[in-house]
Order: C-alpha cells, then structure tokens, then sequence
C-alpha cells in the first residue's frame, strides 16, 4: 500500500517547508517595510486609516514645514504656545528644537493612537489627548496665559460646525493681536472661514512639503 509522501518521502515534512517558507516570507516582507517606511510614516498610515477626515493629510509634515511653523512661534510667544492636531509630532519636536521650553508647550491630538505616541515620544510635555473644540476645558486654568497657537488641524476636510467651535474656542482664550499659525494645502489662502476677525500678517509657500503647503501666520482680532 502507498502512503502520501514528501520530496523526501517523510509524512509531513513538505507542509511543515511551506509554513515555514509561508513564516519567513512574512518576516520577510515586514523587515522590508520597515526598512523603507519609517516608523512614523506607518503610524500616521494607521491614524490615516481609521480617520482620514480628522487626519486630513496624506502623510506627516516635513521638517521644512515644521521648522518655519516653530520658528514663527517662537518669534512671536510670551505665555504658553498650544499646538493643535500634532500628529506624530513632527512640528513639536521642532518647537522644543527652536528653544521652547518643555513646560511651556501644550499639545492637543484628538487621536487616542497619536496622542498616546506623542506622550512616549515627549514624556516632558503636557499631552491632551481631546477634540480642539474643547479647548477652554482641556486647558482648564491654563486657558487664559496662551499667547500662540500653532495649528496642524484638517480645517478644510473637518466638519463646519467643529470649525465652527474651534473658531469660538479660540476666541475665547487668544487675547486680542495674539499668534495663530495654521498651515493649508491650499496655496492661494490665506484666510479662514470663520466668524472671529483675524488678519493676515504674513504667508509663505513651503514648496519642500508633500504636497507643498503654505504656511499662514494670522493675528487674533484685528491686531
Ligand atoms: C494634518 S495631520 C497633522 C500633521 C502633523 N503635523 C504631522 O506631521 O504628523 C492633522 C492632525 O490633527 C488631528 N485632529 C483632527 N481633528 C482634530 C480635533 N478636532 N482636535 C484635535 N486634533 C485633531 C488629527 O488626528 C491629526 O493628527
């Protein structure tokens, strides 16, 4: 009688070679990966994934980008500098590179995945992990000692009424002539639809971003 046999003819073998072929493929594949697509492209990948519309950006800021955002901050703050919708935190990491102090900076992310990857990255920071909307009771009594606002947030793709709140909230904490600096993919804007008056003091395109992106630095109220 004849049994089912391998190329070596032990029972077995040739499905023990293909899962360990299947095995190795895959460890494979994942080295790869990781090799090409740092380990912050695949966590912003993740968050895109599960929120595109929050997340709003096809992958993270460049350190151009966050390098003339943090040093537009830094030009213009006194009190605490919040920075909205940090992500993996690449524009943080700017901040405390321009010489803010780890004290004085706030960060806001409304991603329980990012916000988690923000406080291991930045222990020394206060990371809030909540939606901008909220921003009077996420700062709590620090609300009312914010001179700048650093924003990275999706404010085309969100929904109105959140832009809505976050203008309100804003307005709320910002005294008047203070700093916002918020980013836009749209390279000819250079307003935001809000209700709150907010001038324009200047506007820069920063062409080595993907994709390029122009960076506005507003004064809250009418200076
Ligand atoms: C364009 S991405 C940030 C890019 C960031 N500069 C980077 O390089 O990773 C926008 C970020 O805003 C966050 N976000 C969106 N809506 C938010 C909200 N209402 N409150 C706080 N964060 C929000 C998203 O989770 C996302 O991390």
């Amino acid at each position: 009688m004849h049994r089912a046999t391998t190329d070596s003819g032990r029972p077995g073998e040739g499905t023990q070679r293909a899962s360990w072929w299947r095995d190795a493929t895959r460890k494979g594949v994942a080295r790869i990966v990781a090799a090409v697509f740092p380990a912050d492209l695949r966590l912003f990948a993740r968050a895109l994934c599960s929120g595109p519309q929050a997340v709003g950006a096809a992958c993270p800021s460049s350190r151009h980008l966050a390098d003339y955002m943090a040093a537009q901050a830094v030009a213009a703050s006194k009190g605490y500098i919040v920075e909205l919708g940090a992500g993996t935190g690449v524009v943080t990491a700017s901040l405390l590179a321009h010489g803010v102090a780890p004290e004085r900076l706030i960060v806001v992310e409304k991603s329980a995945l990012l916000a988690a990857h923000l406080r291991q990255r930045f222990p020394e920071v206060a990371i809030l992990e909540g939606d901008a909307a909220e921003l009077v009771s996420l700062l709590g009594w620090r609300a009312q000692r914010v001179s700048t606002v650093v924003s990275s947030l999706p404010l085309k793709s969100l929904p109105k009424s959140t832009v809505d709140q976050i203008g309100s909230a804003l307005d709320a904490i910002l005294p008047r002539g203070a700093t916002f600096i918020q980013f836009t993919y749209s390279l000819r804007c250079r307003a935001i639809d809000w209700a709150q008056e907010i001038t324009c003091l200047h506007s820069r395109t920063i062409w080595r971003n993907v994709p390029p992106a122009r960076v506005n630095v507003f004064a809250w109220g009418n200076g």
